[in-house]
């Protein structure tokens, strides 16, 4: 089975959204390999973010080894894969319960020769994107309830990622999983331990008075991870 490294990525959302470009560069600049874009509805979650222009704007101003990873909290994703892809996104996540042709948008985002990843809130219980995993690139465990960052880590989540990890294991998949909400060193840790190699990191990461030893601080947990 393939390595999974680990990746810290910092969420746009968790620093100063008002001054995206910057906040994008701020990430480039600790370190960080992708950087974390929350696309909100209004509908999906109580909130809005950003869309496909301000994701376009962030992608022309860093270096393009630098990964734009999308988190759709939206209802019919479908709509909006082309625009993201379009501006230069690697990676596009939407959420199980956010579309009825689950395998469509898939096979989509796949077909555009993109990651495609697959969330779930914390009331879906994990069977729900079983029949999946042999045809994505990634399972986004949400640890928290999706719309807002600086919340806390719901620590239950913790079995979602268990259960992932040994199903990969089992079936000798190579998804990866994310974690998502809530994450600092602590809560990152754990979830490491437990079998996720992607964590998105938020309003901690950006409060952090060195953002490069974060970066690396997070990078060490690598020697956890299964
Ligand atoms: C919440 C978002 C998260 C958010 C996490 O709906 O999906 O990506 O940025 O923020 P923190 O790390 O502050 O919980
Ligand atoms: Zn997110």
């Amino acid at each position: 089975m393939k390595k999974h490294k680990l990746e810290l990525e910092p969420s746009l959302i968790g620093g100063d959204l008002g001054n995206a470009v910057a906040t994008a560069k701020q990430a480039v600049d600790a370190g960080a390999n992708i950087l974390h874009l929350d696309v909100m509805d209004g509908l999906f979650v109580p909130n809005l973010t950003i869309g496909p222009d301000i994701v376009g704007k962030i992608r022309e101003n860093v270096p393009e080894n630098f990964h734009l990873d999308v988190h759709l909290m939206i209802y019919h994703p479908e709509n909006f894969i082309e625009k993201f892809v379009k501006v230069g996104c690697e990676e596009i996540t939407f959420h199980v319960e956010a579309t009825e042709d689950v395998r469509h948008v898939l096979d989509y985002i796949r077909k555009c020769n993109r990651y495609a990843g697959l969330a779930l809130k914390p009331d879906t219980p994990v069977e729900l994107v079983e029949p999946y995993l042999k045809d994505l690139d990634k399972v986004l465990v949400m640890t928290v309830e999706p719309g807002f960052g600086g919340q806390s880590f719901m620590e239950e989540m913790l079995n979602k990622v268990k259960i992932l990890a040994n199903y990969r294991k089992k079936y000798n998949l190579d998804f990866d999983i994310q974690v998502d909400g809530g994450i600092n060193f602590d809560t990152g840790l754990q979830s490491v331990q437990a079998g996720a190699n992607r964590l998105v990191c938020g309003s901690f990461f950006y409060k952090q008075p060195d953002l490069a030893s974060a970066v690396r601080k997070f990078d060490s947990f690598q020697e956890v991870s299964s």
